[in-house]
């Protein structure tokens, strides 16, 4: 059977944000690329499948980037001292605008496909950049990599630099029509998403025409939402007919699914930081998913999102690095960074708001985000098998450590960075 396996080691996972589910020397049974379960000996039927022993090692599912901008990589940890509007004019469209050139996004992209392969993310939802052809070098690159994404090419018809700027919202949909055509049935790991960059980039015009392609298509929908004051203010003087942010992308049915006129569009939002009452009962009742960015919420200084109010109201939840608003690929980085920051807007802005424990943040990177890509981010029975393993005898202790220690101590001290001996996409061992 193909890519039908068993791994041993010490299997740490969340199966709901409340608790760990910890087992120590277990086995985890793959079946074509989907999960069995854990168990502690192995079943009859499975008796006669190849084992990867991993000893005393950690084994946890993949994690899920639910943000990244595949084009900043090459300038990420510089740069951070502005907010996000100052930011994208002086830093960022001058970097994308490189990507017209298919050599430098062949270098570029190359450096960030390995490193993104190389880390403890087995899927991600990638922006690149509104150039159609290099985009589709990008894909082709996540494909060979062997990991799971989504990756858009960016529509952006108005307020960025001349030459970075799409020449109309014409111009753009037919360029995202040619660029779906020719990739959607290309990779069978890699689909297309579409990605307007954000409201203030995006002329009224192109919303509409992404309106059609979206229909047209039905393929997900990632964009920016309600990040920073300085974007906020402007959204509300480009569209002071919508109440609050989101409502510019749901006039457009951009915006999760709407049952009273019988769309469901995928959709996730990066950041909303600052996100109204009225935005996120949209976002709930549409079942829009929320990219948690912390580490780029600080670096931009836009602000700290209410994680647990989202969590408390049952909104859908997963994080992201965004890079190079945030600085590193790490998504055990964005695990402790939203603790950390559920921490400070607890003390600081509202202690209504429990900080994140370790176990929910946990989740957030695995099956909150892992709900994008369906059945995802666990190893219970039937779920895709995304899995990653660590030694974590590189971390030398003087006390004997129990495993729910060793799974957390793995993660805030940065163990993907440091000893990351395999990984598992859908059942396919890519590292
Ligand atoms: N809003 C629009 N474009 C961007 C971007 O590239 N990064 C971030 N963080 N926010 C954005
Ligand atoms: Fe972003």
């Amino acid at each position: 059977m193909h890519n039908s396996f068993i791994i041993k080691g010490n299997v740490c996972q969340t199966i709901n944000p409340k608790e760990l589910d910890l087992h120590e020397n277990a086995f985890v049974i793959c079946v074509n690329g989907v999960s069995k379960g854990i168990f502690n000996t192995i079943p009859d039927e499975f008796k006669n499948l190849p084992i990867y022993d991993y000893g005393d090692a950690l084994i946890f599912p993949g994690m899920i980037d639910m943000h990244v901008h595949a084009p900043q990589f090459a300038f990420r940890g510089t740069s951070m001292d502005l907010e996000l509007m100052d930011w994208l004019n002086r830093y960022t469209f001058p970097e994308e605008e490189k990507y017209e050139d298919l050599e430098y996004a062949k270098k570029a992209y190359d450096m960030f496909v390995k490193a993104l392969k190389e880390s403890a993310t087995t899927r991600s939802v990638i922006f690149a950049t509104r150039h159609r052809y290099a985009t589709e070098l990008l894909m082709e690159l996540m494909e060979a990599s062997g990991l799971i994404s989504y990756v858009g090419k960016v529509n952006m018809d108005r307020e960025a630099s001349d030459n970075l700027t799409e020449k109309n919202a014409d111009v753009s949909a037919y360029t995202t029509f040619g660029w779906i055509n020719a990739v959607k049935d290309k990779f069978t790991r890699t689909k297309p998403i579409l990605t307007p960059r954000f409201i203030p980039c995006c002329t009224d015009k192109l919303m509409e025409e992404l309106r059609e392609i979206q229909m047209a298509y039905g393929i997900p929908v990632q964009s920016h939402l309600s990040e920073s004051k300085g974007e906020i203010d402007f959204v509300k003087f480009l569209r002071p007919k919508n109440s609050f942010y989101g409502d510019s992308y749901n006039e457009y049915d951009l915006f999760g699914k709407n049952d009273d006129i019988g769309v469901d569009v995928k959709t996730v939002m990066a950041h909303c930081v600052w996100s109204t009452d009225e935005e996120v009962e949209l976002m709930h009742k549409n079942g829009v998913f929320v990219a948690h960015c912390p580490a780029s919420n600080m670096n931009l200084t836009s602000g700290i999102a209410p994680i647990r109010k989202y969590l408390d109201l049952g909104l859908n939840v997963g994080l992201g690095s965004d890079v190079a608003g945030g600085h590193s690929l790490s998504i055990f980085r964005a695990i402790t960074d939203a603790i950390q920051s559920s921490k400070m807007y607890f003390r600081m802005v509202n202690e209504n708001y429990k900080p994140l424990v370790f176990s929910e943040s946990f989740y957030l990177a695995t099956k909150g985000g892992g709900e994008f890509f369906g059945k995802v981010g666990s190893f219970e029975d039937g779920y895709d098998f995304d899995a990653i393993v660590l030694n974590d005898n590189v971390l030398s202790h003087p006390q004997t450590l129990n495993l729910a220690e060793r799974m957390e101590r793995a993660v805030y001290l940065g163990l993907d960075e440091k000893n990351l001996t395999a990984k598992f996409v859908a059942g396919t061992k890519v590292l």
